[in-house]
């Protein structure tokens, strides 16, 4: 029995059944979003797919296993219909989907080379290929992949840190001993996983400091030095900047030009969460929002976003490739060569946290030695051009109103069709968005944009057109008028 469920004829039988239900899945273009389900329904349903078998190992069952396929398709959202609007993961190209297919089946972790060669390999390239389009050396940088643009975020910030405090990591906070309170500086705006990794590095909350933003959400450059300077006259020293290249909430772009000539002058290091709109730097049209990116620190870059390859699949860049070495210290025989060699010295292991470490470059690199940069161009082009136009409708609906100019391919609005508080306008907003998912024809989200709730659109799906968002303003406006009514 424990044979036959390593059988490669049963392998192909599976491999083929679940590849049909999957051509179906990807064929079917209807607007759909979330069919959200009762947990407890979902756990019943689960539960009832499991073998009752606790002796033996269970005869296989193909009913099961078509079961436990077709749950799963069924119960996620829809990134691949053109109700999808919600969120910044996308639709795969379905040949990375291949891939990670065959990553899966052949297990070759990618951290040490000897355990994942093509990928180490592959990663090399990878770095090489999107390198073209930062611009650094091609000898003086480095690249590894991380699990998520918030590990690489906590990674460089990491490196940071232990480059202007070298004892911190054996000796821990200088402050504990009356030296200097280490402190980040951040976009007002940031994402979550920045404040969150300065908990990890040592630092408390009155250890941020955060830049002010303008209108359009981005570091207003005006006001970086006087903030930092008041940081300093409090104890601070600011180890590490960091600017958002696509910030989660509209997609705005910090100004990475001003701010790495103001961060050299002042020796603190600039890193560049770059996990959403880094992917612009591929395209001829686009790259100029990300002005000024060779002079920064690190880039946080994840393909799993604009790149439409599956998750997780992050890289994250260093300008000196000696940095790359500084965010972690540890000694561990049975991995770490003393002696590095041709082979050892393509391993990431020193270099990222994770020991077991997903090939995740692997879809990235196929996709784009099959079909080269321009795929990942045009798709990303289509997308900002689309989110410029459902801006343009929207200037013309006096009902809406819109937030922001978008930069990217994330926009925020609100409907607020008469005078209406701002406490109101809130709630109208989240009240929308949760009619609408629960409807289950769209999938948007929402976020607060000077404490006041808007309805927010991520166009990662190549196949929405204005049409479709269109339709989204009258389901909005339906649900408005009924949610409004309804309060009277
Ligand atoms: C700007 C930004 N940074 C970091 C992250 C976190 O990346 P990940 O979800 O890959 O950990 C996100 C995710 O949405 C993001 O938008």
């Amino acid at each position: 029995m424990l044979t036959n469920t390593f059988d490669p004829d049963l392998f192909r039988k599976n491999s083929e059944a679940v590849l049909s239900r999957l051509e179906s899945h990807l064929a079917d273009s209807s607007i759909r979003g979330l069919e959200l389900i009762d947990p407890e329904t979902l756990i019943q349903a689960a539960r009832a797919l499991m073998t009752d078998e606790r002796d033996k190992i269970a005869a296989f069952d193909e009913k099961r296993l078509d079961g436990i396929t077709d749950l799963y398709v069924r119960t996620g959202i829809p990134v691949h219909s053109p109700g999808y609007m919600g969120r910044q993961f996308s639709g795969v190209v379905p040949l990375g989907g291949v891939v990670d297919f065959v990553s899966s089946v052949v297990n070759q972790p990618s951290s040490f080379y000897e355990a994942g060669q093509l990928p180490s390999v592959a990663e090399r390239i990878m770095a090489e290929e999107l390198n073209r389009f930062i611009g650094w050396e091609p000898d003086s940088y480095a690249m590894v992949t991380t699990s998520g643009g918030s590990l690489a975020n906590l990674t460089a910030l990491l490196a940071a840190r232990n480059r202007m405090f070298p004892d911190f990591w054996s000796g821990g906070s200088p402050a504990a001993d009356g030296g200097p309170r280490p402190a980040i500086a951040v976009g007002a705006d940031v994402h979550y996983s920045v404040s969150r990794a300065a908990g990890i590095l040592g630092i408390g909350e009155a250890q941020i400091v955060r830049l002010p933003i303008n209108r359009e959400q981005q570091i207003c450059m005006e006001q970086v030095r006087p903030t930092l300077e008041a940081a300093e006259r409090r104890g601070l020293k600011v180890f590490a900047l960091v600017a958002s290249a696509g910030t989660t909430s509209v997609g705005a772009f910090d100004p990475l030009d001003e701010l790495g000539d103001l961060t050299a002058e002042l020796g603190i290091w600039l890193h560049v969460d770059g996990a959403h709109g880094a992917s612009l730097l591929v395209s001829d049209k686009l790259r100029h929002r990300l002005r000024g990116i060779e002079k920064v620190d690190s880039l946080a870059w994840d393909a799993h976003k604009m790149m439409f390859v599956p998750a997780p699949c992050t890289l994250l860049f260093y300008r000196n490739k000696e940095d790359s070495l500084g965010a972690f210290q540890q000694r561990a025989s049975y991995v770490f060569d003393e002696e590095p060699d041709r082979y050892t010295e393509l391993d990431s292991g020193a270099r990222n946290f994770e020991c077991t470490k997903r090939p995740m470059i692997m879809p990235l690199w196929t996709l784009w030695s099959v079909y080269g940069r321009a795929l990942f161009a045009e798709k990303i082009e289509y997308l900002c051009e689309l989110t410029e136009e459902i801006h343009g409708i929207l200037l013309d609906e006096p009902e809406f109103e819109t937030v922001h100019r978008p930069e990217a391919n994330i926009l925020c609005f609100r409907y607020r069709p008469a005078e209406l508080s701002d406490e109101d306008v809130h709630r109208l907003q989240v009240a929308i968005r949760n009619r609408i998912k629960l409807r289950g024809n769209f999938f948007i989200s929402k976020v607060n944009i000077d404490g006041v709730a808007a309805l927010r659109v991520v166009m990662m799906n190549h196949q929405i057109t204005t049409e479709h968002f269109r339709m989204l303003l009258s389901e909005i406006r339906r649900v408005g008028i009924d949610l409004l009514a309804a309060a009277r």
